[in-house]
């Protein structure tokens, strides 16, 4: 572990990988009202690297010297490189936030959860710090509108090789594992659970229009959930440039319909037999707030943890932790198995088997 730091001693943070999602952490970082520094940065692509770095007033150096510089490392390197940075940050004993899918497959995905379990760790499922999704689950759990019955999921986006993305790691398996549903949807599926309860079966189909071998780009699930109801997702990869990764969520309900239009600041929806009800952007935030939901970022909850870590204090569970990303590969690993057996119903093992 490394030393302890008094309080107002700013948490300093590494940054292995230096592409989108990287960038992203660092601007979170900066916002964060936890005094943190990113003082270092690794990536291969040294252009990159000293980019980043530079904007940060970090150093650049190689994984060994970014773990030994930090307190706590972001991995927003492609997958492949979760495990064995995982494994290299968690003998040194720092704290951990790993970028999602945790692995190439759900293998791979429980070697990195073991890798983290004994350092204070925290994975990229953001969706679970959205004001439009933390909306959604007030809404849902909410006992005047009823039973859940149904749930229609749609998750589009341009293929990731092109655009802003212009990543072409995402069309290689052997980097990503596979392709819409692990690579981006994963989301999706920690979400399901997260609003409405245990999955316990899934019945799947996929597709591959744009021919590159391991890497779907339409997947089609059916999910049922242990409560009862059931849920679609449709999630795309198609090259419609002018759209960008989008959410539609429909949640129906026995005395609600709930609508997610927009899966940061909504629009969200509720409808009911007394008429619409519609809550965005600021005016979503403000609701939220007045309920007491906490709206911080990830990163911030995240460096509130290391933060205690250093100071001797016990850290519980963070949310959302290995454990969860675990389970999310757990579901996948279903659905593809379903997809690969011809859209044959799977049974989800129960989250207690597996974790
Ligand atoms: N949480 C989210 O919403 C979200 C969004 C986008 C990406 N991601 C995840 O973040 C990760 C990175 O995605 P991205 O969009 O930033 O990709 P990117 O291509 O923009 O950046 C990845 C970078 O990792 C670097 N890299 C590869 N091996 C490395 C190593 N051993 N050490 C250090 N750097 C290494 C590459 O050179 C590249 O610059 C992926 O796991 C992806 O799924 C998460």
């Amino acid at each position: 572990m490394p030393e302890e730091i008094p309080d107002d001693e700013p948490v300093r943070v590494g940054l292995l990988g230096a592409g989108l999602i990287a960038a992203y952490h660092a601007v979170q970082l900066n916002l964060a009202a936890v005094p943190n520094r990113v003082v270092a940065v690794h990536d291969p692509d040294a252009g990159r690297a000293a980019a980043l770095a530079a904007g940060q007033g970090a150093e650049v150096t190689d994984a060994a010297g970014v773990i030994a510089a930090s307190d706590a490392v972001f991995i927003c390197t492609w997958t492949s490189e979760h495990l064995p940075l995982a494994r290299a940050a968690a003998a040194e004993g720092r704290a951990v936030f790993c970028e999602k899918p945790l692995g190439l497959d759900l293998a791979g995905a429980r070697e990195v959860a073991d890798a983290l379990a004994a350092v204070p760790s925290m994975v990229g499922l953001v969706l679970r710090s959205s004001p439009a999704l933390l909306g959604l689950r007030e809404m849902v759990r909410d006992p005047a509108v009823g039973r859940v019955m149904n749930v229609v999921f749609r998750d589009d986006q341009y293929l990731p090789t092109q655009g802003m993305y212009a990543s072409t790691w995402r069309g290689d398996p052997a980097l990503a594992g596979s392709g819409v549903l692990l690579e981006h949807s994963i989301h999706d599926l920690d979400i399901l659970e997260w609003l409405f309860g245990e999955v316990d079966t899934v019945a799947a189909q996929e597709a591959g229009f744009h021919g590159i071998v391991g890497i779907e780009d339409s997947v089609a699930l059916l999910a049922r959930f242990a409560g009862g109801a059931t849920a679609s997702l449709t999630t795309v990869w198609h090259d419609v440039l002018s759209r960008p990764s989008q959410r539609r969520v429909e949640v129906f309900c026995e005395r609600a319909v709930l609508t997610l239009e927009g899966d940061v600041d909504g629009p969200l929806r509720r409808q009911d037999s007394a008429g619409e009800e519609v809550l965005e952007g600021e005016a979503l935030r403000a609701w939220l707030t007045e309920r007491g939901v906490d709206l911080r970022s990830a990163e911030e909850r995240f460096l509130r943890a290391v933060a205690a870590h250093l100071r001797g204090e016990p850290v519980g569970r963070l949310d959302p932790d290995p454990a969860d990303a675990l389970r999310a590969h757990v579901l996948a690993d279903a659905v593809y198995r379903s997809a690969r057996g011809h859209g044959d119903q799977v049974a989800v093992p129960a989250p207690r088997h597996r974790i």
